[in-house]
């Protein structure tokens, strides 16, 4: 700090803690609105994979024109400096050296010739998942209930193998005709698609809550994977990845619903695993923890609000979407091959503490 120039590569906390980079970074979110505290839970991060997690707010030229600005020392006048955003836990945690950057490294070829299924695909984790798997030369048959998310992911994917299909997983016809796009044969699916609920402990959940929870994360992973069954078992094989989370292996990350359900996610994995393995069929999931996605979550009771975030006190930063991409298509992959009926957590150690 203050003796390396600033760059890209530079985390945003080490941004944060240099005087004129401080200064230059506030005057320019000041601009729209926001402050660095905005950054607090991804402080760890290079600033340049704002880039990408910022879908536009924050644009290359803007980080180009950030390390211009502090390279030539045009500090601008009468900012007040942002605090460092470090908080109590940072000062026991706070590597000394920077820490090893994951890059991303794509395995050619690794699903050509294989149709895959991935719910969820518009947004946040299932897109990642969509993407690493065309990019890995699969074909993609992408599910959502938005068309529009759905539209922003092939226009990110030029001439890539996507099928699109805007569906909702709850609902027979949807899943009919996600089944029918994928054609004659379906090698993977991954049941991406899913909805938080409103971290209400069971004394204070409605049914309306509970209800939509169950139907998509429960039901609507119970039909999908029900209606890749014969193709697979006429195929001789298949790989299936469920996603459960953090709240499938504690009850401290999310509310009752919530909980519960992804609780029934890893059930699920587990019989269909233990009934279809002999036919070739593997079913595993992935717990993700705290990941940058669009998913919202909303704090509907104070009991579920002060017991939910006393356990995240804990927590590890969030990871990108892409670093849960590279967990699901692990186990989707032949490189799962000997891997049936696991729940994978994918949190980056907070199932550890
Ligand atoms: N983000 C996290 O921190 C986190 C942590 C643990 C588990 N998860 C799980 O990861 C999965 C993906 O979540 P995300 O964070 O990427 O969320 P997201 O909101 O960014 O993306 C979810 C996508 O699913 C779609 N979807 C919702 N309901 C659907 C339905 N009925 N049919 C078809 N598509 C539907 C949405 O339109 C959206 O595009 C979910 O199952 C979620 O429970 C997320």
């Amino acid at each position: 700090m203050g003796t390396t120039p600033l760059t890209g590569d530079s985390a945003i906390a080490d941004w944060l803690a240099d005087p004129a980079g401080n200064a230059i970074l506030t005057d320019m979110l000041a601009q729209s609105g926001q402050t660095p505290e905005v950054f607090k839970p991804v402080k760890r991060l290079a600033i340049k994979r704002l880039v990408k997690l910022s879908r536009g707010s924050f644009t290359q030229e803007m980080l180009d024109e950030l390390v211009r600005r502090v390279a030539a020392g045009e500090v601008p006048e009468g900012v007040v400096p942002a605090p460092a955003v470090a908080d109590e836990a940072d000062a026991d945690t706070t590597p000394a050296v920077p820490l090893r950057e994951w890059t991303e490294r794509l395995d050619q070829g690794r699903f050509t010739g294989q149709t895959v299924i991935v719910t969820g695909a518009g947004s946040g984790i299932g897109r990642a998942t969509a993407s690493r798997v065309a990019r890995e030369g699969g074909r993609v048959v992408a599910v959502d209930v938005s068309e529009e998310r759905l539209a922003e992911f092939t226009a990110e994917h030029p001439g890539a193998d996507i099928v699109t299909v805007v569906a909702d997983i709850t609902d027979d016809g949807g899943i009919a005709r996600i089944v029918e796009a994928a054609g004659d044969t379906i090698d993977g699916l991954a049941n991406v698609a899913g909805i938080m609920d409103d971290m209400t402990p069971i004394g204070d959940v409605t049914d309306a809550v509970w209800d939509r929870v169950m139907a998509i994360n429960v039901t609507g992973t119970m039909k999908l994977t029900r209606a890749v069954i014969p193709t697979m078992l006429a195929q001789g094989g298949g790989s299936i990845v469920n996603t459960a989370s953090e709240a499938a292996l504690r009850g401290s990350a999310a509310g009752a619903a919530y909980t519960a359900s992804k609780h029934a996610v890893v059930g699920l994995t587990k019989s269909t695993a233990f009934m279809y393995g002999p036919s070739g069929i593997r079913c595993n999931a992935v717990a993700p923890g705290a990941t940058i996605t669009n998913i919202e979550a909303k704090f509907a009771s104070p009991l579920g609000a002060e017991r939910v975030r006393a356990a995240m006190a804990i927590l590890p930063d969030p990871a990108e979407a892409d670093a849960l991409a590279a967990s699901i298509t692990f186990l989707l992959s032949d490189d799962g091959v000997n891997i049936n009926g696991v729940t994978l957590a994918s949190d980056g150690g907070w199932s550890a503490a």
